[in-house]
Parts: structure tokens; C-alpha cells; sequence
């Protein structure tokens, strides 16, 4: 038995998490049973291991990006203990054959819960179905984005969503249509703002419209859109939730944080699909996760080098991972709790993956827990978020909380700045 000592657990207060064969076997205000070891967490909360439903890892393809070495440590020093990866590495994962592939290939390296999707195409159906109970969830890239793996097939998306999968389809919105039109209209624009011009509100807004339509006439349960970035997305995806679709939604660190102001300071590195918006658009996310429109945070961490980041080219992705959940607790607040918090990082994403093992502290989960400091900050630097890409929008933001440590099945991987397995 091992124990954590006194720490505070939101909707639960103060107590000793008992832990036995990686899962917790009771959650009581004073344990006095028998124990191995005993790690003290007074003045700490507890939350369950953060559980991030969108990370681009790289493998294969670009472990000079991101890896599962890599990755794993940003993931650990950022208190999350499960990651879901995006299936647009090089080769995309679309296959069976290809997401037991990637499965070998990290299973050596990662040191969190690895989760794959498998991607969309617009003849693999097949292949989603046969990898259903191998996968997180299906990706659909309805509107192009970084990697080669666009499905902007209305008819192709309908199939999916009456083929009536056992796991969530999660979907980049933005509408190429649109992108193109505002391409054509902008060949000659040359501000710094572009991106988010050529890739314009309408197209994510449109994409949301039909898609929202699309749900009602098939009667598809499952369907979640990723990186929501508009005040008009959380209003249409609200108005659908009160009229009883089912939808769910999610939010990226990036876009809370950043706007078209800040492209004169950051240039490519702020380059990202969907893109920055405004500061009202900001507003209505954080809104929209008050509201419970929006029901978790997922980062999208998509690491590119930062010699790409400032070229010409730049190819669209922010890393997002190491500041996940350190952005949410600087927002903590009277009306916006560390329940609601443990919550948009843990309980919701497990509910919407089916994780029935994880979500949350209480007996029979998994012991995958991060215990946060809230007395000692964070500053972000390129050492301190571990990636292999070497480089932050955030290096230099400095936020209130720290993640004391985390633990996997019980054995703690990460203690304040430290690993504690060998690589
Ligand atoms: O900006 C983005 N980067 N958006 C995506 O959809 C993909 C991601 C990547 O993989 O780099
Ligand atoms: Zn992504």
C-alpha cells in the first residue's frame, strides 16, 4: 500500500488516497492501515492525471518535433497522464495495419497512456470500423490542415456518422470553400495578420453550420468539434445543445490566450489552423467554458521546429501541451473552481473517450494523479517545457500554480522539475 498524505481533493476536501497495484482502493479523511511508503501533500490539491484528447506526438515521421520520449516528459511535467494522438503523422495513421504499427512503435517510449484515433478518408470506412476497439476516436479534417489527410466529402462525413461507431468522431471544422475564396480575394495582402484572414470566422462558422445539420438528420450521437475559436461557433453549438443535439466541443490553450494582436510579436510562430481571432472571440471561449457549452480543454500541441516557425513557409501548429492546465488554474476564480478545472481536464474527456478507469479520484480508478501547488509558480522556459521542438509562445509567461508531481498507476514519474525513471 502506498499512500498520499492530505491532499486536497476538489468536491471531496481534504483526504489520504490509499493506493494499492497502481489503483486507488480508498479515499478517506485519515487512513490508519498499513502501508509501505506514504508521500506527504499537505497544502497540495489533487487532481486526477490530466487526460489531453489531442496531441500531435510526430512518430512516425518527425521525432524532431515531438516524440514519445519527448512528448511524454512535456506531458508529465504538465500533470497530464494520458494523451490521445492526432493520426496525421507521416504515414497517417488510417489503417488498422497502420495504427498497430504506430502502437509498436511507441510503446517503448511512452511513459504516459498512449491513445491513438485513426483518421478519416474518404474511402476508409472499412478500416474505421475494424479499428474501433483499438482507437480513441476517428478524425475527420473537414477543412485542410497541416499533413495530408483532408476529408471535405459531405457524403463521405454522412456515412461516418450513420455508421453508428462506438467512439466519438472529433472534427477540425473550417471549410475549404471559404478558405479559398478569402485566398483569392487576399493573393495580394501581405500583413502580418493573413492567416487568420485567408482562414476567416465564416469558414469555421460554416463548417459548424453544416455539420450541426448533418447531426440532425442522421441522429449521430457522437460527434464532438475540436478547437472551437468564434463567439458565433459556441453560440450555433449552444443553440444546438439546448435543442437537444447531441454535440460536445473543446477549446485549445492558444486559442484563450492569443489574438491577431499578437502575430507583431510572435509572426509564424502564432501560425495555427484554425487560427488566432480577436479579443471578443477569447472572451466568448472562456464564456462558453463558464457557460458548459464547451466541455474540455484539449491542446492541439502541435510542435513544429522553430526554424520552420520563421521561415517563409511556416507550417501551422503551436505547442500547447505545457501550459494546459497551468492556464486554467491562473483562472481560478470564484466562479470558475478547481472542481470545474479537474473537470475540462479529467472527468469530461474520460466520459466523452469512454475511460471508465480514469476521471477521477475515487476508488477502483487507476492512481494516475498530479498533485498542484498553488504557492509556487511557474516561468516558463525552453528547458521547463521539455519538448523537442524547443520553443514556446508562452517562454517568459510566468503563471501562479506548479505541478508538484505526477503519478502513473501510482509511481510517481515526475516531482518538480525532476524525472524520476530512467530514459
Ligand atoms: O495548426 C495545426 N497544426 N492545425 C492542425 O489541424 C494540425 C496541426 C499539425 O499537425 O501541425
Ligand atoms: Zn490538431
Amino acid at each position: 500500500m502506498f499512500v498520499i498524505r492530505q491532499a486536497a481533493i476538489p468536491e471531496v476536501g481534504e483526504s489520504d488516497i490509499v493506493i494499492d497495484h497502481g489503483h486507488i482502493v480508498e479515499v478517506v479523511e485519515h487512513y490508519d492501515g498499513d502501508y509501505e511508503s506514504e508521500y506527504n501533500a499537505k497544502g497540495l490539491f489533487a487532481f486526477p492525471g490530466g487526460i489531453d484528447m489531442h496531441v500531435h506526438f510526430r512518430i512516425p515521421g518527425n521525432p524532431e518535433k515531438e516524440n514519445w520520449v519527448s512528448g511524454s516528459r512535456v506531458a508529465l511535467a504538465a500533470g497530464y497522464t494520458t494523451v490521445c494522438d492526432m493520426p496525421n503523422t507521416t504515414p497517417a495513421t488510417i489503417s488498422v495495419r497502420a495504427v498497430e504499427e504506430k502502437k509498436a512503435l511507441i510503446q517503448r517510449d511512452a511513459k504516459v497512456r498512449a491513445e491513438l484515433y485513426i483518421g478519416a478518408t474518404s474511402d476508409n470506412l472499412d478500416e474505421i470500423i475494424a479499428a474501433q476497439d483499438m482507437v480513441c476516436g476517428v478524425k475527420v479534417y473537414y477543412g485542410t490542415s497541416t499533413g495530408n489527410l483532408t476529408m471535405n466529402d459531405p457524403e463521405a462525413l454522412r456515412e461516418l456518422f450513420e455508421a453508428r461507431l462506438r467512439v466519438p468522431i472529433v472534427i477540425h471544422a473550417e471549410d475549404d470553400a471559404c478558405i479559398e475564396k478569402h485566398a483569392q480575394e487576399l493573393a495580394t495582402y501581405s500583413g502580418v495578420d493573413k492567416h487568420s484572414k485567408v482562414r476567416d470566422k465564416d469558414a469555421a462558422i460554416t463548417a459548424v453550420r453544416d455539420i450541426i445539420a448533418l447531426i440532425k438528420e442522421t441522429g449521430a450521437t457522437n460527434v464532438h468539434i475540436t478547437h472551437v475559436t468564434t463567439a458565433e461557433e459556441i453560440a450555433l453549438i449552444q443553440q444546438a445543445q439546448n435543442e437537444g443535439v447531441h454535440i460536445t466541443c473543446d477549446v485549445a490553450p492558444h486559442h484563450l490566450t492569443f489574438t491577431i494582436d499578437d502575430y507583431e510579436r510572435l509572426h509564424g510562430q502564432l501560425q495555427v489552423n484554425p487560427p488566432v481571432r480577436t479579443h471578443e472571440d477569447v472572451e466568448a471561449l472562456w464564456q462558453g467554458i463558464r457557460a458548459g457549452v464547451v466541455s474540455c480543454i484539449a491542446s492541439d500541441h502541435a510542435p513544429h521546429t522553430l526554424k520552420e516557425k520563421k521561415s517563409d513557409h511556416a507550417p501551422s501548429g503551436i505547442p500547447s501541451l505545457h501550459v494546459e492546465l497551468l492556464l486554467l488554474l491562473e483562472h481560478a476564480s470564484s466562479d470558475f473552481s478547481y472542481a470545474d478545472i479537474m473537470h475540462l481536464t479529467s472527468t469530461f474527456p474520460a466520459q466523452l473517450l469512454g475511460f471508465t478507469d480514469r476521471g477521477a479520484i475515487e476508488k477502483g480508478k487507476r492512481a494516475d494523479i498530479t498533485l498542484i501547488d498553488p504557492a509556487i509558480h511557474t516561468s516558463i522556459t525552453k528547458e521547463n517545457m521539455h519538448s523537442a521542438c524547443g520553443w514556446s509562445p508562452w517562454k517568459g509567461k510566468t503563471f501562479s500554480h506548479s505541478i508538484a508531481a505526477t503519478f502513473v498507476d501510482g509511481q510517481l514519474f515526475y516531482e518538480r522539475g525532476h524525472f524520476t525513471y530512467d530514459i
